[in-house]
């Protein structure tokens, strides 16, 4: 479909669908701050529609201008644990920062309002490999037998930054050991999301699950386990997924709230630098209208740098 900007120096924004359930391509745009209201719009329902949209060529970008056009989006916010270098919202995700999140997951889960949206901009591409891989998890949830969209409907999962990461990567380096437990883990989240959220802007029911994810609230270990794999299998199956091959200056949206993730973790030693913008969401509510719960610690700490992304909890604290 094209979505044509009404003023006279607006460009046709050019939205091209690259698979069945997810994600679409977007031409005749130069990403910054000073896009057109039009331009902005038609992004924005281009990514709650395809869930991820990609755009290539914006080797223009720098920190300050990606983080200007995020603003359009939303508040860029900053990681609840991990400090920002350069005082900029611009997240490294690189090799030295051990971010080859080769897990699949949802951004940032682990705080009540977890980002809306995040913006991924490709610096530096490795020869080979470090794909992403992105999966729909509103098709995934509607295309559940309906059974298990009525179970799914009814659970609440816990999700923390806190879980075993020498057990979900064996390869990782003591380095990368070490910055999860005195980095990301500085403060430890418990967060309780309903299984299903319906999403804001779309109503749309969407699966929140993924690596944060702990247990099941109301079940032993095992069967939090089984239940966890059987609906994340679903997630996980190619025709809700799409897998972008990078080029530098490339740009991807992915609407967080509709989506999970993955960074293939195949391009050797070679260099690999992404910078992400996260746009603050609100709290999720289950399809019963209860909200999402913050369990650990009382309240989601101010970073230093900005506002923590989940930090509009809104008056929801720690519950027993
Ligand atoms: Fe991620």
């Amino acid at each position: 479909m094209t979505f044509t900007a009404p003023a006279a120096t607006a460009t046709a924004v050019t939205v091209e669908k690259i698979g069945g359930r997810i994600g679409a391509v977007i031409s005749g745009v130069r990403l910054g701050g000073d896009l057109d209201e039009a331009t902005v719009a038609a992004i924005r329902a281009a990514a709650l529609e395809h869930k991820v949209v990609f755009f290539r060529d914006q080797h223009h970008l720098d920190a300050e201008s990606h983080e200007a056009f995020g603003r359009l989006l939303g508040e860029p916010v900053a990681h609840p644990t991990v400090p920002s270098a350069d005082g900029r919202y611009a997240f490294p995700i690189d090799n030295e920062h051990g971010g080859r999140a080769n897990q699949w997951h949802t951004d940032v889960t682990f705080v009540p309002a977890y980002p809306a949206f995040s913006i991924l901009r490709a610096e530096v591409i490795p020869p080979y490999g470090g794909n992403t891989l992105w999966s729909n998890t509103a098709a995934a949830y509607a295309h559940l037998p309906e059974p298990l969209r009525v179970l799914a409907d009814s659970l609440r999962g816990v999700h923390t930054n806190d879980y075993d990461y020498a057990a979900t990567r064996p390869d990782a380096s003591a380095a990368a050991l070490e910055r999860h437990l005195t980095v990301f883990t500085a403060i430890k989240f418990q967060t309780e999301h309903p299984v299903v959220r319906v999403h804001p802007e779309t109503g749309e029911r969407t699966l929140i699950l993924g690596n944060f994810v702990q247990k099941l609230s109301g079940f032993n270990g095992r069967d939090s386990r089984a239940l966890i794999d059987v609906l994340q299998s679903h997630i996980e199956r190619p025709e809700n997924t799409i897998r972008w091959q990078w080029r530098a200056g490339d740009v991807a949206i992915w609407d967080n709230r509709a989506t999970q993730h993955y960074g293939a973790d195949d391009s050797d030693a070679h260099e690999r630098t992404l910078r992400r913008v996260t746009i603050d969401g609100d709290v999720p509510v289950g399809v019963d209208g209860r909200r999402s719960v913050l369990l650990a610690p009382e309240s989601v700490p101010e970073p230093a740098h900005g506002i923590a992304s989940g930090a509009s909890t809104d008056g929801v604290v720690a519950q027993a």
